[in-house]
């Protein structure tokens, strides 16, 4: 296949990139973006702050131009994020306890209203964990430590058809007290009959670290608690062209690994540009580490 979302499509799985709407307007983003992936993530324009700037007033022109943009052509869309510790509006900010509880399942069901049968995913929660393993500390988190089961069952109502993720970074080492520290909330949910179905690894992977040897075991052990996985914002330190291809390797050979997201299109277009970590410069002619993905899929 001669593009990465349909070499990825000739085993089923997906292969997308995060879109800023503010670059839609740039002919050759738009067209490497609309050319090489069959799904998009909205780089901000879902989060908190920008879907519900002021307390029960939601705003969907920026998503709904990601949307459009996307599914004109052909393309699918996860939604990126319900309920996250960064990126929440003042107003959620400055909240606390019961109020921000009960802000937060109105917020849910107030985006999951506008997107209700549309979206292949949501990451419902998005990095609840600290490094320990333990859960971050944030005003979300002191709600009560069922904020996310709750935020997920919230969903599932608001939502039933689409696919509800936790999505975190640092858990793709396996032997990570963090990776532990996700992979037994979710053993706890799926026992406890608390609605997940998959589980997002950002995989922002950092300079001068080769790929985590045991990356694919840790796919696979999240997979054999019963929900699929997914990398959702890739990025590598100079797109080494060996952890490219490692980590796509990774996802391919295990089945309920459903797709790979690049977390921009040209490098320049990157939240780490100065590390130049993507797959097109910013020419958007293709670099080394498109071809070691393209090979992988
Ligand atoms: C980043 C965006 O790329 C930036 O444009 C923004 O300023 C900050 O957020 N983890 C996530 C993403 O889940 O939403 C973040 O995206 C990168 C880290």
């Amino acid at each position: 296949a001669g593009t990465l979302g349909a070499a990825a499509a000739q085993s089923g799985r997906y292969f997308g990139t995060a879109i800023a709407a503010s670059r839609l307007g740039d002919s050759t983003y738009a067209t490497v973006a609309a050319r090489e992936f069959n799904m998009v993530t909205a780089e901000n324009e879902m989060k908190p702050d920008a879907t519900e700037p002021q307390r029960g007033q939601f705003s969907f022109n920026s998503g709904d131009q990601i949307y459009n943009w996307a599914t004109q052509r052909g393309l699918k869309v996860r939604g990126h994020t319900l309920a996250w510790h960064a990126q929440q509006p003042g107003w959620m900010q400055s909240l606390g306890g019961s109020a921000l509880r009960q802000a937060m399942i109105d917020h849910i069901n107030g985006v999951m209203a506008h997107y209700r049968g549309k979206l292949a995913a949501w990451d419902v929660v998005n990095e609840a964990f600290a490094e320990n393993g333990s859960r971050r500390s944030s005003n979300l988190q002191s709600t009560g430590n069922d904020w996310i089961e709750v935020a997920f069952r919230t969903a599932r109502a608001a939502d039933p058809s689409v696919k509800l993720c936790y999505n975190d970074y640092n858990i793709e080492n396996w032997t990570y007290a963090k990776t532990q520290g996700v992979y037994n909330m979710i053993k706890d949910f799926k026992s406890r009959g608390v609605p997940i179905d998959c589980v997002g690894l950002q995989t922002h992977f950092t300079g001068g670290s080769s790929l985590p040897s045991n990356f694919q075991t840790t796919l696979s052990s999240f997979a054999a608690l019963g929900v699929d996985v997914a990398l959702t914002e890739v990025d590598v330190t100079n797109a080494s062209t060996s952890q490219y291809a490692g980590l796509t390797q990774a996802c391919v050979n295990v089945p309920r690994c459903i797709g790979i997201t690049v977390w921009g299109v040209r490098d320049g277009d990157s939240w780490r540009s100065s590390e130049s970590p993507l797959l097109f410069d910013n020419g958007g002619n293709k670099k080394a580490a498109y071809t070691s993905v393209l090979n992988a899929l």
